[in-house]
Formats: C-alpha cells, structure tokens, sequence
C-alpha cells in the first residue's frame, strides 16, 4: 500500500479557557489520508473537527503529538518552514464570503496564489484565472465581479478553483457545503469528485452530515467530544458500523427522510 500523505499520531489539543481551566478539544486522535483519496471526518458540533484541520494547517499548535506530511513533520514548524506548508495543505471553509476580501474582484483573487507562489507572473495569471473558471463550470466573464456579485454556490466553487491552482498536496474542505442549499451542495459535491479524479486530488472532508459526508469520501472517520470512535470504509457502512454512535449518526440520517 501507498505511503499516508497525511498521518496524525496521536494528537491532543488543549486550550486554556481562564481560570486555570483547561477543555480537551482533541483527544488522541491517529489518522492517515492516502494520495489520491478522500478521508472523512464526521461527528456533531464542537466534537473538534475544526481544531484538527487547525492544527494541521498550523493555525495552532498541537499539545501532544505529531502531525506528519509525506513522511516529514510538519508540526512544531514555525516561519519560512510553516509559509511551505501552507503552499501544499489548501482549506476551504464553510463561508466562501469571509474567503475573499469584499472588494478584491474574482479574478484578482484567482491570480493572487499563482503570482504570489511565483508559478507565473501577473499576465500569465490572468489567463490561467480564465481556465480556472471553466474548470469549476463558471464563465470567465465572472473575473471582473466583485464577491457580493456571485451566489454562495459560484463563489465557493471560485474559492475551490483558487485552492487547488498552486497544486496542492492536500485539500482541506471544512463544512464546505454546509451553507449551501441542498441541490447546490450536491453540486459541488459532484465538481470536488470530479475534479479529484482529473487530479488526483487528496481530501480530508469535514462535515456534520454523515449523508454528505460519506458521498464523496472513501473512509470515515468517526468523532464525538474530541475522540475518535470508529474509521471505516464509506461503502456498507450500515453494515459494518460497529459503534453505537455510528449507527446513531446513520439513523439521524433517515429520520430526515421520515418526516
Ligand atoms: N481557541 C479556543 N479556545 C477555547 N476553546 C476552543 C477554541 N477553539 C475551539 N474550542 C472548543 O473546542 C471544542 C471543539 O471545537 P471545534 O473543533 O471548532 O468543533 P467542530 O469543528 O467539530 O464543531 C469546542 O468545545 C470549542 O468550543
Ligand atoms: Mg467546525
């Protein structure tokens, strides 16, 4: 088997919350995200999905623990060494509108990462903000518009064309669709598995909606208050789910359809 592109080992985060007051957010948590395939991350709010891609990212340190990117720790990086990191591991957020400043057209926005990681300059950038547009399934003609001029659903798939642009080796999509109504969620879910397989892209997906979730990944990772209680392959998960709160997880999604 490959080598994991991405490997967590044994990760806690801890913030001090005053008082001397701690709350573990992340509890030991292991987990790898294999080149080419998606790993998901589901459980409800506040079990610490967000602080892992955090701590990934380098937003904030871990408390114990190590976080690895193609077999080279990249945790406990700092300057010039961290900046690297950033370049390979791309997030896209829930809210395409705080991606974006509001006056920056989207076209700006598009060249900014190829120029800024001198992967071309500013005219060849321009044009490569066309192609970036078609490749989502948006008209270039949308360059000159400013973010408040786009949709949730077009803005986000711009936010998507400007995180895999530099080439990335990781995408990190964090409630990316959860905003978004139903039938646009569905597709960018389409566009994420689409442009994975024109790329190979790698993605470690978090959401809350386990129905979401297991669409577009290969494994689930299965979280609740700061722990992980089960990873499994995407596919029967009715089947092999072992974990009490997975089935739990996997009934809240058809009592939905029962009402
Ligand atoms: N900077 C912080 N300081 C203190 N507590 C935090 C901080 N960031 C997150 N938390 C807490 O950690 C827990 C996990 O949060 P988060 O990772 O955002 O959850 P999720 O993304 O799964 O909804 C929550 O209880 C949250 O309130
Ligand atoms: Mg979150």
């Amino acid at each position: 088997m490959e080598n994991a592109l991405l490997a967590l080992e044994h990760v806690s985060k801890t913030f001090d919350i005053g008082k001397g007051k701690t709350l573990e957010a992340v509890k030991d948590v292991s987990l790898q995200v294999f080149p080419g395939k998606s790993l998901g991350i589901v459980g409800e709010s506040g079990c610490g999905k967000s602080t892992i891609a955090r701590m990934i990212t380098g937003l904030i340190p871990v408390s114990e623990g190590s976080i690895t990117l193609n077999g080279k720790k990249i945790s406990g990086l700092k300057g010039r060494d961290q900046r690297e990191v950033y370049r390979d591991i791309q997030m896209v957020f829930q809210d395409p509108y705080s991606a974006i400043s509001p006056r920056m057209p989207v076209g700006t926005f598009l060249e900014e990462g190829l120029v800024y990681f001198g992967i071309m300059n500013r005219a060849q950038a321009g044009e490569e903000a066309d192609r970036l547009l078609r490749m989502v399934d948006l008209d270039p003609v949308l360059k000159e518009r400013l973010p408040h001029q786009l949709s949730g659903g077009q803005l986000q798939r711009v936010v998507i064309a400007r995180a895999i642009s530099i080439h990335p080796r990781l995408v990190i999509l964090d409630e990316a669709t959860s905003a978004l109504d139903v039938s646009v969620q569905k597709q960018i879910l389409h566009l994420l598995v689409r442009l994975q397989k024109e790329f190979r892209l790698t993605y470690l997906f978090i959401g809350h909606d386990l129905a979401v979730v297991r669409s577009i990944c290969d494994r689930i990772c299965v979280m609740k208050a700061g722990r992980v209680m089960e990873q499994l392959p995407a596919e029967d998960l009715e089947k092999n789910a072992v974990h009490p709160y997975t089935r739990q997880l996997l009934g809240a999604v058809f009592s939905v359809r029962d009402i």
